[in-house]
């Protein structure tokens, strides 16, 4: 029996076939998938890239914490209806540093990896309020809670250094001035609102519609989704080149 006709040791046994299967599965999976991890390509610098302001951060942990992405997806796919609708297609530098990741699988609603800007802040917080007082027919559930809820920031320095743990450039001096960052980012005349736009080039400032409650979990969910893919300048890439 030449070598060849061994696989009937494989057609008669499922056992050994699911086996089979199973390593050369795993060596295809190896070959594709650890190279990955070592190539300097895989995620590609690019420009403009940035951690989250500590107010965005914590618009963030809002957005996770009210599940949006279980019907927003953040990421946009390199076909051409998708950029003609939402804009450049998703870079892998743009979520670097997200943990977790928004990308979503779900578009019950559009997807927001670049809504930011979009729209005004007034918009954005009526729209949060009552989706329907500005898209008629929405299905968005309200979410009008957050504009009298305080902003609970107590632990965003902690939420900042286990970011930097993993890998996201936050510096102790990043850390340190936390709260007054979240101060200066609702509150252009704050005198570090400066010092905020040097550690975090283009943070756009917003007003705190708060008033007593102080920073409101409202506030800190616009300003992040204002900044959704406004920090890498497009103009600079030929988007249509590329498209399938
Ligand atoms: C049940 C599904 C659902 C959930 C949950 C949901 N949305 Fe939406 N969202 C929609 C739909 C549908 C639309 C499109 C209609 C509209 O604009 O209201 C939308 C639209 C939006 C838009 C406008 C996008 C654009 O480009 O016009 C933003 C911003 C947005 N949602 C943010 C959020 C945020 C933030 C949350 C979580 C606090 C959230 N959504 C939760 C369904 C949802």
């Amino acid at each position: 029996m030449s070598l060849w006709n061994k696989h009937a040791i494989f057609e008669k046994n499922s056992i050994v076939l699911v086996v089979g299967i199973l390593l050369v599965v795993a060596i295809g999976g190896l070959v594709e998938i650890a190279p990955l991890f070592y190539l300097k390509s895989t995620i590609e610098t690019v420009d403009g890239v940035r951690p989250y302001t500590p107010l965005e951060l914590a618009g963030r942990n809002i957005y996770v914490r009210e599940g949006c992405y279980l019907c927003h997806s953040q990421m946009i796919r390199s076909l051409r209806d998708e950029v003609e609708r939402y804009g450049h297609y998703s870079l892998a530098a743009e979520s670097k540093y997200d943990h977790p990741f928004q990308w979503g699988s779900k578009r019950t609603g559009p997807d927001l990896a670049r809504v930011g800007g979009k729209y005004s802040d007034d918009w954005q917080r009526g729209h949060l309020t009552n989706p329907r007082s500005v898209v008629p027919g929405s299905v968005m559930p309200r979410y009008g809670f957050l504009a009298e809820s305080a902003l609970d920031y107590k632990h965003i320095q902690e939420d900042m250094s286990v970011l930097a743990l993993e890998g996201v450039p936050y510096t102790p001096e990043m850390i340190a001035k936390a709260d007054a960052d979240i101060k200066a980012q609702l509150n252009p005349d704050d005198p570090s609102a400066a010092d905020l736009a040097k550690r975090y080039p283009k943070a756009v400032a917003h007003a705190s519609l708060g008033g007593d409650i102080g920073v409101t979990e409202q506030d800190a969910l616009v300003a992040y989704l204002q900044m959704l893919g406004t920090t890498v300048d497009f103009k600079l890439y030929n988007d249509k080149a590329d498209l399938r």
